[in-house]
């Protein structure tokens, strides 16, 4: 079952962050995003009442070719390593880029697997008006609102974790 992170939920969340990731860069990321008050909305998904999974979206500042458009990047996304392979990232991401759409994003962005996150349609392609400098794996987009990622050049800031380039 994937649902809101409610009060309480924090100790599984970041149990869940360090199972997941050898660093603990995405804990603090988390952390970070949340105070920040950039999450639009923390997602876990749990089972047998307890939570195996996590999802987090946040807005983003983004322009193409001067405008501002709403983007929300997918930052961390992860599932215990004990549960993996079972469809559980799978409801995670469905779930994030639905509320991400529901809370007005034209587009959606990600790092990470690019076999794992081109199943929900995040492309390289799509995400290449956005100039980036940044080492590691390469951003991926997804867009909602069709054509709002066309353009010339674009900037994003996706979130960094303390140890990004
Ligand atoms: C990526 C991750 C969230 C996937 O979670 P999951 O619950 O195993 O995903 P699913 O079970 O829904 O996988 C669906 C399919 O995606 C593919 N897949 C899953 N993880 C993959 C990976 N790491 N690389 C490539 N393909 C992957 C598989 O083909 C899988 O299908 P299968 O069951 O036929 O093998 C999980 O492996 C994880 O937490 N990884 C560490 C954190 C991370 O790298 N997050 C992404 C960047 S923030």
């Amino acid at each position: 079952m994937v649902r809101a992170a409610e009060p309480g939920d924090e100790g599984a969340i970041a149990d869940t962050l360090a199972r997941a990731f050898d660093r603990d860069d995405e804990t603090v990321l988390v952390r970070r995003l949340q105070d920040g008050g950039t999450a639009v909305v923390s997602l876990v998904a749990e089972v047998g009442g307890v939570v195996v999974g996590h999802a987090l979206v946040s807005r983003v500042e983004a322009r193409i070719d001067g405008r501002r458009i709403e983007v929300m990047a997918l930052a961390p996304v992860c599932v215990r390593p004990t549960h993996r392979r079972r469809g559980i990232g799978t409801r995670l991401v469905e779930a994030a880029i639905g509320r991400a759409a529901d809370a007005g994003a034209e587009a959606v962005i990600v790092r990470g697997d690019a076999d794992f996150h081109g199943r929900f349609g995040f492309s390289e392609g799509r995400a290449r008006v956005f100039v980036t400098s940044r080492s590691g794996d390469a951003l991926q987009a997804l867009e909602i609102v069709p054509g709002a990622l066309s353009g010339e050049s674009g900037t994003v800031d996706f979130p960094r974790t303390r140890t990004d380039a």
